[in-house]
């Protein structure tokens, strides 16, 4: 098989030769320093793993470590404990009580921290006003907020009382979240007023108001919505469902026991794209998946107590629940928040932020180190960046050059560099470098870490130990997901068929070279990776087809310098042929854009739009999407408004046809 082309323009990565032992002063005090950690056999693997579970606090400690009854499996599933209590009542009573947990920055630069006692009894606090609400264990609580203390406070009081958090990032749109609320069955919501977003009020409230009345014409009705005021835009409440968080929050009790959960209690349900267009939720449960961001958090970021750790992600993605919440306030870490976006005031605000808050750890996206990296050396030269001392990066496959240019100008070339791989799906990382034993090379997330067995596979399913291929998961690990809400068949098929039962396949390409590292060469699935989101080509063609002018719509991925992957999107339109005057067409591609928009979110909007007399297909009827992947990066044809012509189309169906029948 060939994967896809790589979601951004690797370079050759079979020529990369550069290498970077771990530095010794860095070595010296990481938390791990030799590679005897790394467990060798299945007994001693299980063995690992239940030593780190121990690490966390149980109200009933468990007996048995993994039931595994492929694809299904359940880890820990005796024993007890409270995801909460874990990132919070653990570090009472320690002198970690009275330091920073959250440190927040907003976008207009106001700033707030909260201590993990502080955190402690806001938690509680808001787990009683849920409680209050009639939130019990089981029940679904949709989370739709700007990146505030306030978010985290929410995830965590649900957790506190055994309810399911469904987090919709406030850059979806009220469809997208009506959606999540109908699949989840979520009866409560908490969001915002608002959210700041290069200095503009983000109306959160006006969609949760729309999504909930679509919602109740689909049959679920959101008896609850809490209100966090954060931009103070005026904002209807509904008499009877709305009510101010700070008000309800101020009047409640600061004791509020935590529930003593099952450990395969869910915990959080996370939608994320697949191949169709209906997006996946994601389950994770409590003992295995905090088994699993703990031990990550520490061994990947070396969390020290002394760090200020920056996660640049949104808690609407798995990283943010797993490295901005429950990963790092696991460890007792000092974890650093920021609201707005990255130019905002100007570009340097991610190097001001470093510098003003003393970072010590800082983890982004490569699609945010490009764009950097086109904003110019300059800009991070003018800050103060030497409290760094590691770097990370996920999301998608990154270039060389931009790790080079990450470890050179943002890490001084003294901060160790690791290129974390993982997915929703996974919980938490499964490949990285760890920084204190780990030779980095630009490009390559390197080996599996301890407790987890990787490898490379053909077609059919033999390893390649020194080639490319599919990745594949060859063992079951405590972070994993547990099923496909309401959708076990879904998630056997779409995550355990490909080579069987008992083998997890992501989705992704992968080589392996001499070493046996890996390099992640992106999906080969129609999923597309554009700036660090996950969105299925048959999202964006859904929502097309939805616009009363569209009658077909194939969306491709096209390589894009910044985004990874550009949205191309080829459409056949209904009443009547696209407009030949120019300005019109551009129009109507605009309008199509928006309804994406609305329909899904910005992040789906379609980068390209082009107009065609017919969609290639081949004689079964599959749409020809390397033919159109090759047009839309100007492979295949110069001029997309040829396009319009059917003789021209029907040609390149033929030329490609052999291919790909
Ligand atoms: C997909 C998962 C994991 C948190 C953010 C994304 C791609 C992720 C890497 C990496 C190459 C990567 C994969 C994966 N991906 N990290 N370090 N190198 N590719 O989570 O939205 O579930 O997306 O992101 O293609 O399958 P997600």
């Amino acid at each position: 098989m060939s994967p896809n082309e790589p979601a951004n323009p690797l370079g050759d990565l079979l020529r990369e030769s550069r290498r970077f032992p771990p530095p010794e002063s860095f070595a010296a005090r990481a938390h791990v320093r030799d590679r005897t950690v790394w467990p060798e056999g299945e007994e001693a693997r299980l063995a690992w793993w239940a030593a780190r579970a121990r690490e966390l606090r149980w109200t009933k400690p468990f007996g048995r470590i993994l039931d595994w009854d492929p694809p299904f499996a359940q880890w820990f599933a005796d024993g007890e404990l409270n995801a909460s209590v874990q990132c919070l009542d653990r570090h009472l009573g320690t002198p970690r009580a009275h330091k920073a947990a959250l440190v927040f920055e907003g976008e207009p630069g106001d700033r707030r921290t909260l201590t993990y006692a502080q955190l402690h009894r806001e938690v509680c606090r808001a787990a009683n006003v849920l409680r209050a609400l009639g939130v019990g264990r089981g029940d679904r609580v949709a989370i739709y907020m700007p990146l505030v203390p306030e978010a985290v406070v929410a995830m965590l009081a649900c957790a506190r009382i055994g309810a399911v958090h469904t987090v919709v990032f406030g850059g979806f749109s009220a469809k997208s979240l009506a959606d999540r609320i109908v699949d989840a069955e979520a009866r409560v919501v908490v969001t915002a007023d608002g959210g700041w977003r290069r200095g503009h009020d983000v109306p959160l409230k006006e969609a949760a108001d729309e999504a909930c009345a679509l919602a109740s014409s689909h049959g679920v009705e959101v008896a609850r919505m809490l209100v966090v005021r954060r931009t103070g835009r005026a904002c209807p409440m509904q008499e009877g469902r709305d009510a101010w968080w700070h008000d309800a929050v101020a009047a409640a009790s600061p004791d509020c026991e935590a529930a003593s959960l099952p450990a395969e209690h869910p915990l959080f349900i996370l939608y994320t794209s697949g191949t169709t267009g209906k997006p996946k939720g994601i389950l994770h449960t409590t003992g295995g998946y905090m088994t699993g961001v703990a031990a990550t958090a520490r061994m990947v970021f070396d969390l020290k107590d002394e760090d200020v750790y920056w996660c640049t992600a949104d808690i609407g993605w798995v990283t943010g629940h797993s490295y901005v919440v429950y990963g790092p306030l696991a460890n007792g870490a000092t974890v650093f928040v920021y609201e707005g976006a990255p130019d905002f005031p100007a570009k340097d605000r991610f190097w001001s932020l470093i510098a003003e808050h003393r970072v010590t750890i800082f983890y982004t996206a490569p699609t945010a180190i490009r764009a950097f990296m086109r904003w110019g050396d300059d800009l991070p030269a003018r800050h103060d960046l030497s409290s760094l001392r590691l770097l990370g990066s996920v999301g998608e496959p990154i270039n060389p050059e931009a790790w080079m240019w990450y470890r050179r100008v943002i890490g001084g070339d003294r901060c160790p560099v690791v290129d974390t791989w993982w997915q929703t799906e996974t919980g938490a990382i499964l490949i990285s470098p760890v920084p204190g034993v780990t030779v980095t090379k630009p490009g390559s997330a390197t080996q599996a870490l301890p407790g987890i067995v990787a490898a490379v596979l053909d077609d059919a399913g033999r390893p390649v130990e020194r080639g490319s291929g599919i990745l594949a998961i060859l063992r079951p690990w405590p972070s994993m997901l547990r099923t496909i809400w309401k959708d076990p068949e879904r998630y056997r098929q779409v995550y355990w068929s490909r080579f069987g039962p008992s083998v997890y396949f992501p989705g992704d390409g992968a080589k392996r070279d001499e070493d046996g590292d890996f390099w992640l060469l992106g999906r080969i699935d129609d999923v597309l990776n554009p700036a660090g989101h996950r969105i299925g080509t048959a999202e964006v063609e859904s929502a097309l087809v939805s616009h009363p002018r569209v009658a077909e719509a194939a969306v491709v991925g096209r390589p894009h310098e910044i985004k990874g992957d550009a949205i191309a999107a080829f459409v056949l339109l209904r009443g009547g042929p696209p407009p030949a005057d120019a300005g019109e067409r551009a129009r109507l591609a605009d309008a199509l854009r928006d309804h994406v928009g609305d329909e899904i979110g910005k992040i789906a909007r379609p980068d390209d739009v082009h107009f065609c007399a017919d969609l290639p297909k081949t004689r079964s009827g599959k749409i020809m999407r390397r033919l159109l992947r090759d047009i839309a990066s100007g492979r295949a044809l110069g001029d997309t408004t040829t396009l319009a012509d059917p003789a021209v189309v029907d040609a390149l169906r033929r030329q490609y046809a052999a291919a790909e029948d």
